[in-house]
């Protein structure tokens, strides 16, 4: 399981291995400055006129160090310092007293020069506010430069907690990160600022920041082969779990069709959908294996007859928002005692009637919204969600005592009083029209064979993503379809029984 640490824990990690471990701070900067240098040889960085730009923090510091093992081996490196040099911190003052024994200049600000590389150690995971003034200049010129772009830590002006551009950010090539891969450098847009992004060892001990309470997981296949359910020899359709989906109005048979086909590719034993009339032919012809149970008025009647079936509801795909979508809706919160996942029409008209949310009683209830939905439901503003999502999933799945799986380019999942996670599987040939349909359908099919909501949305959201990857292969960037997202999830599931 890899961690993936916010700024807070990156800095008390550090601090525990000085003060509690006695590494001295200036050796941290020496390992950072070895690695970082390891790192452009390995790759052959054009090292002929390197600039490097550093702050007046620790990250400057690094920077710093960086320059004099480039100015040992003979080079010119052109260096800058950008920021107040009377607040640098004594380890970035040592790093430049250092340097300068080299005979190596220390510039104020920033020039623009013929430089084959620009190293980027202005901030590091210390950056705490929007940037702005003469660094906004600076960083703009530098991603001007016709040059190799190499971070030190983490872009200058991506945030280390969220991944989200504060003010500008320096476009990296590459990234040398330290020890453990931060938040930032996994979501979008700092992911692809980041470039190529490669973790270091340099004997920071993440022990205690490892018992953080709000760590973030990132897990990798052999997490994700553990929570496989398992499938017996001497079982039946009754094993694997009944799944109602209620989905599709007139007009969006596909929401049904993809939710249930995903349901039963994912393991379900048995799918029934309860859909509007007008869809029962075309689901029937589509899906031959589900059983299509349809409404033309509602009937609330039939409808507690078949939450008292379902082993799990899958509900709000494509229901619409009229009158009787929620009359459904508030029926099934009210009435349904087993496992239940909520998602798109169904979150919108959580959103619209947010009394719904404090009558939410079910012990296992899983809501997967994309970016707009969050927003409808927690009243922030989309850039708000994406500048602290970490904070908002959280405290929304702690609130309302569910599963939430935030929908973007990079998932994000939290659960009430568990470890939040972000997925690192899928790409941009998923962005289309049906694929949270499929995701919907793949989680309520994990749960319907016994899986815990939150391991189900953290295998789920895997093994879409893995199908999105594997269906890129095949069919391209461009041609990706929601339901060639089922078709490839045997390609998924195989790889995690191999
Ligand atoms: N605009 C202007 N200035 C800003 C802004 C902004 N938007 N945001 C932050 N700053 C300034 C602040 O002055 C801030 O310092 P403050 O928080 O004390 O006010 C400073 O930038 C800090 O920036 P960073 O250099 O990014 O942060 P820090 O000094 O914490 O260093 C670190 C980051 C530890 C170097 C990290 O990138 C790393 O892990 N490096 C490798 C390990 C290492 O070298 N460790 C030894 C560090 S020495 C020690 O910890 C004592």
């Amino acid at each position: 399981m890899e961690y993936l640490v916010n700024s807070r824990q990156m800095k008390m990690a550090d601090q525990y291995t000085i003060q509690e471990k006695g590494v001295l701070s200036l050796t941290l900067m020496e390992r950072a400055a070895e690695s970082c240098v390891r790192v452009m040889d390995e790759l052959g960085m054009d090292l002929s006129r390197p600039c490097v730009v550093c702050g007046s923090g620790n990250n400057g510091g690094d920077g710093f160090a960086i320059a004099r093992l480039l100015a040992e081996r003979g080079k010119e490196v052109t260096v800058f310092l950008v920021g107040n040099s009377s607040s640098c911190t004594e380890e970035t003052k040592h790093q430049m007293r250092l340097l300068k024994e080299t005979g190596t200049q220390i510039l104020e600000g920033y020039e623009p020069g013929d430089y084959s590389l620009i190293v980027d150690a202005i901030f590091g995971v210390g950056l705490g506010r929007e940037i702005i003034g003469r660094y906004v200049q600076v960083i703009q010129q530098m991603n001007e430069a016709d040059a190799q772009k190499f971070s030190v830590d983490l872009p200058s002006g991506i945030s280390a907690d969220h991944g989200a551009v504060m003010g500008i950010a320096f476009q990296a090539d590459v990234t040398v990160t330290f020890q453990t891969t931060k938040l930032g450098l996994a979501l979008y847009p700092g992911k692809r600022y980041a470039g190529k992004v490669f973790v270091e060892d340099i004997g920071i001990d993440l022990t205690k920041a490892e018992k953080d309470s709000n760590l973030t997981y990132a897990y990798e296949r052999e997490d994700y082969r553990k929570l496989l359910p398992i499938r017996r020899a001497d079982s039946n359709k009754g094993t694997y779990g009944k799944v109602l989906v209620i989905a599709g109005s007139k007009g969006m048979a596909g929401a049904a069709y993809l939710n249930a086909y995903a349901a039963y590719m994912a393991g379900a034993g048995l799918v029934q959908i309860y859909t509007a009339e007008e869809n029962r032919v075309v689901l029937q012809q589509l899906l031959p294996e589900a059983i299509v149970t349809t409404y033309d008025l509602y009937d609330q009647g039939e409808l507690l007859r078949l939450l008292k079936w379902a082993d799990v509801v899958c509900v709000g795909s494509g229901i619409g928002t009229t009158e009787k979508a929620r009359k459904i809706l508030r029926a099934t919160l009210e009435n349904v005692r087993v496992p239940c996942l909520v998602d798109a029409d169904g979150l919108n008209l959580i959103a619209a009637h947010k009394k719904y949310l404090d009558a939410l009683s079910v012990d296992d209830l899983v809501f997967t919204p994309h970016m707009m939905e969050m927003s409808r439901l927690t009243d922030l503003t989309i850039e708000e969600i994406r500048s602290s999502r970490m904070d908002v999933i959280k405290s929304f799945a702690d609130q309302h005592r569910l599963t939430c799986v935030l929908k973007d380019a990079r998932t994000v999942i939290a659960s009430k009083g568990r470890k939040a996670s972000v997925n690192l599987s899928g790409n941009a040939s998923m962005a289309k029209a049906g694929s949270g349909d499929v995701l919907s359908g793949i989680i309520a099919g994990l749960m319907a064979q016994g899986m815990e909501g939150y391991q189900a949305a953290v295998l789920g959201t895997y093994l879409h993503g893995r199908a999105g990857d594997l269906a890129r292969e095949r069919k391209g960037t461009y041609s990706v379809m929601a339901r060639d997202l089922i078709e490839f999830l045997a390609g998924a599931w195989n790889e995690l029984e191999e």
